[in-house]
């Protein structure tokens, strides 16, 4: 490929470890819309773009796919296993005894690979939704976090490090309670924090906890997640790339809304992982961290363009009882339970 980014003027991020990252990584959910050929092929052109972050979930069914197309960038000498920085993430029907190193090894035969540089907690807690489903599916066994089940995962986790069939261990779609709660009894801190981030959804208080705890944030949805599910969209929702302080900016800079959705990423100092299947449109997703920057103007104008508006809220997987989606997010503070 023609135009390859040069891997030295990519930003990098450091992990507790002292070990670095891309600032920014490709996202792999085809969002029910695009399907696990076209979400392989974009990967593989986006290794030869020049990405080295990838991150993936046993959930989007897209792995083994996925697989095929690391097994090709190895023998093709586009990249060596050292320097890509791949991902994935026990779903929630996996959390149970012994079912996370069988989850692991699964999305390690699948990719390909010996090991997985972070191996996430997809949600913290078991309740199951099927691939694909509407807004209004509901398990009827989904129940709230618990303490004590998700230490059990977590400790099926620690075992994969000391196993080493995971370099590092991770949370996902976490709350400042239930990190208040998890992290004293963690033998292994996690590494990073994937949390949906974006202009019109910046979770500052969540954002400084990982900072503070040295947890990476990683942030999904950058963009907003415009191709996002139907079962994930309401009315009330913002558009990232409508945004008077994002298109201010890409006025100024003559990019696409949702570059400067990115710039501001990275920017920040979270790591996105934009999803996208174009090769102009990952392209520029890439390079845009390596040049014109945003300045302290705009930055602060898009950081005043807060709406604290979520848009993955999680409704499929309210238990019985449940109030609302907000539960899940422990609005008041504390962990919201039975
Ligand atoms: N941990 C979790 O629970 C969790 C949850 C959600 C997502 N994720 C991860 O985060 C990744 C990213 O989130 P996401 O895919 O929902 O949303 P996103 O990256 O915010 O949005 C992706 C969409 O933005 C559009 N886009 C991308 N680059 C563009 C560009 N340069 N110009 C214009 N439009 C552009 C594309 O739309 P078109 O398709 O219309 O071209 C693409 O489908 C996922 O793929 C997944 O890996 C994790």
């Amino acid at each position: 490929m023609e135009n390859k980014i040069d891997q030295s003027v990519i930003p990098r991020r450091t992990l507790y470890s002292g070990e670095e990252i891309p600032a920014v990584g490709l996202g792999t959910f085809g969002s029910d819309k695009y399907g696990a050929d076209t979400v392989s092929e974009a990967v593989y052109g986006a290794i030869q773009c020049g990405y080295r972050l990838i991150d993936c979930a046993a959930v989007y069914q897209n792995e083994e796919k996925i697989g095929n197309v690391l097994r090709k960038v190895f023998a093709e000498n586009i990249v060596e296993r050292k320097d890509l920085f791949v991902t994935s993430k026990v779903w929630n029907d996996m959390h149970g005894e012994g079912k996370v190193l069988e989850s692991c090894k699964k999305s390690l035969s699948d990719l390909g690979l010996d090991f997985l540089d972070l191996y996430f907690v997809h949600w913290p807690f078991p309740n199951y939704h099927a691939p694909g489903c509407d807004g209004d599916s509901r398990n009827p066994d989904s129940r709230p976090f618990s303490l004590d089940e998700f230490m059990a995962t977590w400790r099926q986790c620690e075992e994969l490090v000391d196993k080493g069939l995971v370099r590092y261990i991770g949370m996902s779609n976490m709350t400042i309670p239930k990190l208040e709660a998890v992290l004293p009894l963690c033998r292994i801190q996690p590494a990073a924090l994937e949390m949906e981030l974006h202009p019109s959804f910046q979770q500052p208080e969540l954002f400084a906890y990982a900072k503070e705890h040295n947890i990476l944030p990683i942030g999904y949805c950058p963009i907003g997640s415009p191709s996002r599910p139907e079962r994930d969209r309401t009315a009330e929702d913002v558009a990232d790339t409508q945004l008077p302080a994002v298109l201010a900016a890409a006025e100024a800079h003559q990019v696409h809304p949702a570059v400067i959705c990115l710039k501001w990423a990275a920017q920040r100092g979270q790591v996105p992982i934009p999803f996208s299947v174009k090769e102009p449109q990952y392209r520029s997703n890439l390079e845009c961290v390596t040049k014109d920057p945003l300045t302290k103007e705009e930055m602060e104008a898009i950081g005043r363009e807060d709406r604290n508006c979520r848009l993955i809220k999680g409704q499929v997987f309210l238990w019985e009882g449940a109030k609302g989606w907000e539960d899940l997010w422990d609005l008041d503070g504390k962990i919201v339970t039975l």
